[in-house]
């Protein structure tokens, strides 16, 4: 059965403790990003800890080696069980993040690797990478058996590449997916949605929530219809 995320992508801690009370045990993971962690910092992680939540610490880590297993380490000592550095800080910022993360033992997060945003284009990825770039499929799968191989848990992607990435990683990977949308539901800023039921078939063990629930009048009763569809797979 494919683990559920909600992104809890709320301004400030008041409103992100009010949407974690409203839905109560029905996530398997919460997600704090740059906004939230920014904004409520490590006490963010710790206090979800302290209520029984499992949390996905999606800092994107990008920085020399030393550095990034640094912050892998203060995010172990917090209690993260899932966190993510960007692919393109190479090999040896990966090993190093995955290296510090193994220091905690089985209870160290696993380390997921964020290959290409999906906000960029292959005219915007041929701009920083200075070469023609076709499409940005076969780079998501370079990128992500390269991360493999330097030792992470997973990949982050959409829901859209996950059989290519399924397929290149094998089963043992974590494949997490967010963009995830109930049929007929609002968009948002997405592009390339899926529903919990395609993204499951086409391989994503972990599916990333959002506004599908946090947007929803009554998140509670959305995050249930998510589990239904993700059930009913
Ligand atoms: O509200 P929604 O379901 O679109 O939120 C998805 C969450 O997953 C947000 O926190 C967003 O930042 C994150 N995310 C994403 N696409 C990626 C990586 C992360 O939507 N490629």
């Amino acid at each position: 059965m494919a683990d559920l995320i909600i992104a809890l992508d709320a301004p400030d801690r008041d409103r992100a403790l009010a949407l974690v009370d409203r839905l109560g045990s029905g996530a398997d993971h919460y997600k704090v990003g740059l906004e939230l962690f920014s904004r409520w910092g490590p006490e963010a992680v710790t206090t979800l800890r302290e209520r029984g939540k499992r949390i996905f610490l999606d800092l994107k880590l990008h920085d020399i080696p030393n550095t990034v297993a640094g912050a892998v380490r203060s995010a172990a000592a917090l209690g993260a069980g899932l966190l993510t550095v960007h692919a393109a800080g190479g090999s040896r910022m990966i090993q190093a993040a995955v290296e510090a993360a193994r220091e905690s033992g089985p209870r160290g997060p696993r380390i997921l690797a964020v290959t290409l945003l999906t906000s960029m284009d292959p005219h915007e990825v041929a701009g920083v990478w200075g070469r023609q770039v076709e499409s940005t499929g076969p780079e998501v799968v370079r990128l992500a058996r390269m991360a493999r191989q330097a030792g992470v848990d997973g990949v982050v992607a959409s829901a859209l590449e996950a059989r290519a990435l399924r397929g290149a990683l094998g089963p043992d990977a974590l494949v997490v997916t967010p963009g995830i949308r109930l049929p007929g539901g609002t968009r948002h800023d997405q592009r390339r949605v899926s529903t919990p039921q395609a993204a499951i078939r086409a391989g994503a063990d972990h599916l990333v929530v959002g506004r599908a629930v946090t947007a929803d009048p009554d998140p509670a009763a959305a995050l249930v219809r998510v589990r239904q569809a993700m059930e009913a797979t």
